[in-house]
């Protein structure tokens, strides 16, 4: 009955591991919930206001299907002050979320067989969103001794004469990786002097305003203006102002990629909602210190967590610089038997028992690299400390 790549399109992990979670929930059961990749603050109120605003004036009729003039003109603003980026409202198109904006890209450019770059660990819907248009995932090698940071010369090997699309995703979700400009410039160094020039970049930049310790965030688009032409920069206001439930994401790139892309989306959804759009322009265009201050709150969550993770020995975490994720590696607690006697044989099997133990997590092999775990910090300190306290006591339970 399913086309073939629709028959081998898996649930996701984070979506299995937060349904078990429910549902233990509902049972009762005392869990942190680690596993949801969601801010636990509330949208701003004059957000929120603004899109009372728009219902009461009437807001509420069709937009243009790339978005209301409005917030593309917001975008286009955000683009230059934030990135130096310049843009008009043509060069971008409004999405049901950055998800949407992903598929659309993917779906207006992949052939079966064209190869999708991807440094791992990655965002699953990368993966899966490629391969439902017959787009065949490279998985880019990292280590956690490195940060989780692609090298240059990773890069330079896998890009093939099929190479369609690079995806960057800086601050990472799952690792929180967060390159500098002087890294994203040796990447755009390698696309430069590879043989071969047909591909394009998605930079996710979801997590920008995310970043830890001071360090400015950059992107690709503004450190190698010259490429400007190959490179699609993805955001949205899911994660910057707590709107995942909004579903307002956008994308600038190449005017052809990006009618080609409103012209799928016009025979989608059409757009997202008038109110959101109404709600996203009030948050790119209004006061941005709870961005900052929010920002900070997620730096002192993940040094808490760090440094209770750090006291639990074996487990090694490496050091996020930003979004609201810790991705320790497990591998010294796989093959271990849980008290009841269950072998631990992989990164599931631990995701399952620390779920049962009490804390959910979501397994590393969701994100392209197994042996490792994915832990949500968007929760508060002392949920953060009883989370800590159950994985510390859950993993030396092993034997
Ligand atoms: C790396 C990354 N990109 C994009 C998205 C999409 O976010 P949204 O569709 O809410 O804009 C997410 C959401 O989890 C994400 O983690």
């Amino acid at each position: 009955m399913f086309s073939k790549p629709i028959a081998k399109l898996r649930s996701s992990p984070i979506q299995l591991m937060a349904e078990r979670t429910r549902v233990a929930l509902r049972e009762g059961r005392s869990v942190v919930d680690m596993t949801l990749g969601e801010p636990d603050f509330p949208t701003p109120q004059h957000v929120g206001e603004a899109a009372i605003r728009a219902i009461v004036t009437g807001e509420t009729r069709y937009t243009p299907v790339n978005g209301s003039v409005r917030l593309r003109e917001a975008i286009a603003r955000k683009f230059q002050r934030d990135n130096a980026i310049p843009c008009t409202p043509a060069d971008i198109t409004v999405g049901c979320g950055g998800k949407q904006v992903i598929y659309q890209a993917f779906l207006a450019t992949l052939e079966p067989g064209d190869e999708v770059l991807i440094p791992a660990p990655y965002w699953a819907s990368y993966a899966d969103i490629a391969s439902m248009h017959g787009g065949v995932l490279k998985s880019l090698a990292t280590s956690p001794d490195a940060g989780y940071a692609l090298q240059p010369q990773t890069l330079e090997t896998a890009i093939t004469a099929r190479t369609k699309w690079l995806v960057l995703n800086s601050p990472s979700n799952p690792s929180g990786t967060a390159y500098t400009a002087a890294q994203l410039s040796a990447f755009a160094e390698v696309i430069r002097a590879s043989r071969h020039q047909n591909f394009l970049v998605l930079v996710d930049d979801i997590y920008e305003h995310i970043v830890f310790d001071g360090a400015p965030f950059a992107t690709l688009a503004e450190v190698a203006p010259d490429l400007r032409q190959r490179i699609l920069t993805v955001n949205g206001v899911s994660k910057a102002y707590s709107m995942t439930g909004w579903r307002v994401g956008y994308g600038c790139g190449p005017r052809a990629l990006i009618d080609a892309m409103t012209k799928i989306q016009m025979q989608i959804n059409s757009h997202t909602s008038s109110v959101s759009q109404a709600a996203a322009a009030a948050a790119l265009e209004g006061p941005q210190d709870e961005v900052r201050n929010r920002c900070q709150v997620f730096q002192h969550r993940r040094d808490l967590l760090l440094r209770r993770f750090d006291a639990i020995p074996q487990l090694h975490t490496p050091r996020p610089g930003g979004a609201f994720y810790l991705f320790p590696d497990v591998r010294a607690f796989l093959g271990r038997t849980s008290p009841n006697g269950r072998v631990i044989g992989d990164d599931m099997a631990l995701a399952s028992y620390l779920l049962d133990e009490g804390v959910a997590v979501v397994p590393g092999s969701g994100f392209g690299m197994p042996g490792f775990i994915r832990l949500s910090y968007a929760t508060s300190d002392d949920r953060l400390h009883l989370a800590a306290d159950r994985l510390a006591t859950a993993l030396q339970r092993l034997s």
